[in-house]
């Protein structure tokens, strides 16, 4: 069902896309890109490669808890780095934004 990625991302702790966005740009698109393809200017010399968010395998099954968890802790054994920094709201409305490049019918 088209609507639903949208209308689930939406109500979610009334997680806000828009200023996930702000949050994306500040810490996230140097690796993962401008269009969350996972090639952003920093993607080059990075191994194993940024995760392309526009991926439909990506996002098979992928529970937001496990999305935080990451963002909150990183992932070892690759470049992906922790970022303790950022509030829950913050970490809410970044994945918010990022289910917006999921393909629309996951
Ligand atoms: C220094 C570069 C870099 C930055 C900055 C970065 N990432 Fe990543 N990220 C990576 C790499 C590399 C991977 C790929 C890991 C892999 O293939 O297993 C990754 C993987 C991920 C994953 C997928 C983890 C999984 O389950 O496999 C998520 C979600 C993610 N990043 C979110 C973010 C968010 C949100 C931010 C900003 C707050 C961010 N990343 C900032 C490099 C980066």
């Amino acid at each position: 069902m088209f609507l639903l990625p949208v209308l689930l991302a939406g109500t979610a702790n009334a997680a806000d896309a828009d200023k996930g966005k702000a949050v994306y740009t500040a810490n996230c698109m140097a690796c993962h890109g401008t269009a969350a393809d996972g090639k952003g200017p920093a993607a080059m010399a990075l191994d194993p490669k940024p995760t392309d968010f526009t991926a439909a395998e990506f996002w098979d099954g992928k529970e937001n808890a496990a999305i935080k968890k990451v963002i909150k802790t990183g992932k070892p054994g690759t470049p992906m780095a922790p970022f303790p920094q950022l509030s829950d709201d913050d970490v809410a409305n970044v994945i918010a934004y990022l289910r917006g490049f999921a393909p629309a019918d996951e």
